[in-house]
């Protein structure tokens, strides 16, 4: 019986793609089941089509959910559609739906406007997406800092736990610390609120508040006994302080930043110890959609002139993957960029 893929046109098609996906995902039914309407409750589908469907014999037989996504490049916003959901109902497994399924997913993400397809997937490194396009850039340093000396003395003080009345001010340090650095995710009021209810379920990471007396000056999330996320509103060198006194352990301090994070930044010109170690295969992967707005902001980025003479055709797979690769020529060019790609980490997985 043939198939069929294209977005969903009702609520009722979107309820039975989540039905199909809970199915599909473990680690049983009722779990993945809840999982996924609390997730579909965060980020309702406000528009049907942003649910992308296969249909056989009047059947749903896979999904792909699109989620509103931005990420900054130099000064510019990027639309992104978020890749999220991915599943064929295990008996049509292998017969190409998966493709499918994903290149109407891609044609559904070209008309939004997207200008990158992002998602963060477990089989990034299977070939599964390569295949469409996408290129792993899951760049995740882990700096280690031997601590030589004992810090300053700060006045600053930590409180645990994701608070929601300090929102704004999570936002603000978020804002300052992270601005300068590419493709960071632009997290809206939406977003944060989202970062809120996903970091409580279940807890997978330490999320601490930085208080100066009662005033909230900044954030740092702890997971896997490293620091995954850290932002100040003010001085990065306080931060620095606080990271030394509550995470620094047995003489050492593991930062899972980006190398021109501020705070990373400060260990390294005050020169402390330290081991940096890349992996290129955690599991995000990029295709580029708008390989001219794309470009265009890696060059600002850079601060390097980089024309191209056409605009790349990223409808074609090989030349997607090829834009994206060919970028880590550009970043590095001068500017002694370590890492073209940002170090993101579980708080904006989606
Ligand atoms: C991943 C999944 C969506 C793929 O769907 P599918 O219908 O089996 O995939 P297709 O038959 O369309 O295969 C597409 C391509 O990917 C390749 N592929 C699929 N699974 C693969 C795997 N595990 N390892 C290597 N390649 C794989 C196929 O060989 C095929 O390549 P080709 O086009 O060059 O022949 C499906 O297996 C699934 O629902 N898995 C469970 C949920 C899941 O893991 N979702 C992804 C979360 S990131």
């Amino acid at each position: 019986m043939g198939f069929e893929f294209r977005p969903a046109t009702s609520v009722r098609e979107v309820q039975d793609a989540y039905e199909l996906a809970a199915r599909v995902f473990g680690p049983n039914y009722f779990d993945s089941k809840a999982h996924k309407e609390r997730l579909l409750r965060l980020e309702p589908a406000q528009d049907p089509r942003d649910v992308v469907i296969g249909r056989q014999g009047g059947e749903t037989v896979a999904i792909v959910r699109i989620v509103d996504r931005t990420v900054s490049l130099a000064e510019r916003a990027l639309k992104v559609g978020g890749i999220t959901a991915v599943a064929v109902r295990p008996d049509v497994q292998g017969q190409g739906a998966g493709r499918a399924v994903m290149e109407a997913a891609l044609e559904r993400s070209r008309e939004r406007g997207d200008a990158l397809s992002i998602a963060f997937a477990r089989r990034a490194v299977d070939g599964f997406y390569w295949r469409l396009g996408y290129v792993g850039v899951g760049c995740h340093p882990r700096i280690t800092i031997r601590i030589g000396e004992s810090p300053n003395e700060s006045n600053l003080r930590i409180e645990d736990g994701f608070r929601r009345e300090r929102m704004d001010a999570y936002a603000r340090a978020y804002d300052q610390t992270y601005r300068n650095l590419p493709l960071r995710f632009v997290r809206d009021e939406s977003a944060w609120d989202s970062i809120c209810e996903r970091l409580s379920w279940p807890p997978t990471a330490r999320f601490v508040s930085v208080l100066d007396a009662a005033r909230s000056v900044g954030y740092y999330v702890v997971a896997d006994g490293a620091v995954i996320e850290a932002a100040a509103i003010e001085s990065p060198a306080l931060l620095r302080d606080v990271l030394i006194h509550h995470v620094g352990n047995a003489g050492e301090l593991v930062l899972a930043l980006h190398p021109h994070h501020p705070v990373a930044s400060q260990f390294h010109r005050d020169n402390h110890t330290t081991s940096i170690r890349h992996a290129w295969d955690g599991g995000h992967v990029v295709r580029v959609l708008d390989g001219a707005g794309f470009l265009a902001g890696l060059a600002e980025h850079a601060q390097c002139d980089r024309r191209t003479a056409e605009v790349p055709d990223t409808r074609d797979h090989a030349t997607a993957r090829q834009v994206l690769l060919d970028a880590a020529g550009v970043v590095t060019n001068g500017k002694g960029m370590l890492s073209p790609l940002p170090a993101w980490t579980r708080i904006d997985e989606f």
